[in-house]
């Protein structure tokens, strides 16, 4: 098992360092003799590409938020409106999903109940499934039209983290795919996605290369009782994930926020010494959305908070209004997820290996839920 690891002290440090690779094994060979996007078991006619008026996500967990991410992508770059539910919850709604309806069951190990049955609803009702899953030849795999693999490897520890990152560059591929089909993106702009992405794997080491910080400060926070994370845009999927992986390793009472929330509600629980993490978008991106989530933490910080904050490499307004800023190579808005849930997945494992748990074992949990 020691060799399994190779050299880390748990599955899951290994396979947050795995991360760069699963990217690039993700993104690899996607790309036929045409220039063209290709899916790994594509079975689903251009004609019904070309005809659909909606894609539903279907997932749980930790896919579920791989999900919320892809979603500010796809329907950015295809106009197409995109759902993301939460599949245990999909078909007890009753909901409208037709053979105009892509559905893309999204699971790491295709064997997830909950997601199996809602596939099944969904084609049912005569929609086109696509899977994107990690686990060759699982059911959910079988049971689809056709496959986008996520290329990640074997993960082991319970708690999903280059799935995650995996599955977001896979749901990515297929937006892009849907664009190109579609005729929504000209071709250059199509080169320049798949170039910002093939970036990404050389940019996610070099978070893992400075985390030293964000260790150090998961061990000074081992007797906390809860921890918050904000963040807004594609950075509010990265806080849910930021909060379950805390849950999931340290039992931590731990919650995800949108920021821009925080005033309806969530602003209430901020109090002396509370720690909150910010996930801040880049201020070359929008710049009000930037200014908005600076306004949060200097919100939070006026009532007490401890604030801690991903931010852009180069922003220097960051550090003007946090405690302690943890700072990710700059990247495209969209892309960014893949850099800023990095710290928070280091920041769940080391304080739970310095409470002494058993960080790939977590208590209650399963790997993959086989049952309803
Ligand atoms: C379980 C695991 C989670 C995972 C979820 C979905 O709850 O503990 O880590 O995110 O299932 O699993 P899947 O294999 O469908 O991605």
């Amino acid at each position: 098992e020691a060799a399994q690891k190779g050299g880390f002290s748990t599955f899951m440090d290994k396979e947050i360092h795995d991360q760069p690779t699963a990217v690039a094994d993700t993104l690899r060979g996607r790309i036929d003799e045409h220039g063209k996007l290709k899916l790994d078991e594509g079975l689903i006619a251009d004609s019904v590409l070309n005809s659909i008026d909606k894609i539903v996500v279907i997932a749980c967990g930790t896919a579920a938020y791989a999900g919320l991410v892809a979603r500010y992508a796809i329907e950015h770059w295809t106009r197409i409106p995109v759902e993301v539910e939460l599949a245990h919850e999909f078909r007890y709604r009753d909901p409208v999903v037709n053979v105009r309806t892509l559905v893309v069951a999204l699971s790491q190990s295709g064997e997830t109940m909950d997601t199996i049955m809602a596939l099944r609803h969904a084609q049912q009702q005569g929609a086109p499934v696509i899977a994107i899953v990690n686990a060759q030849g699982s059911t959910i795999a079988r049971e689809s039209d056709a496959v986008l693999y996520t290329r990640a490897g074997p993960e082991i520890a319970v708690a999903s983290t280059k799935a995650f990152l995996a599955q977001i560059t896979a749901a990515y591929l297929l937006g892009i795919y849907l664009a190109e089909l579609r005729g929504n993106k000209f071709p250059d702009e199509i080169r320049t996605l798949l170039a910002q992405l093939d970036e990404m794997p050389g940019k996610i080491q070099r978070v893992l290369d400075s985390a030293e910080p964000v260790r150090e400060l998961a061990r000074s926070l081992v007797d906390e009782g809860s921890v918050l994370f904000l963040g807004r845009h594609v950075g509010y999927p990265v806080a849910l994930e930021g909060a379950l992986k805390l849950k999931e390793i340290a039992y931590i009472h731990a919650e995800g926020f949108a920021a821009g929330e925080l005033k309806h509600g969530p602003i209430a629980l901020i109090d002396e010494g509370q720690p909150v993490f910010i996930i801040l978008p880049s201020p070359r991106g929008r710049e009000s959305l930037h200014s908005k989530v600076i306004s949060n933490v200097q919100e939070v910080r006026a009532r007490g908070a401890r604030t801690f904050v991903i931010a852009e490499e180069g922003d220097t307004e960051a550090a003007e209004h946090a405690e302690q800023v943890f700072y990710v190579p700059a990247s495209p808005v969209l892309m960014s997820p893949l850099l800023t849930v990095v710290p928070l997945q280091i920041f769940a494992h080391e304080l739970a290996s310095a409470k002494g748990l058993d960080v790939d074992q977590p208590r209650n949990l399963a790997k993959s839920v086989t049952v309803e």
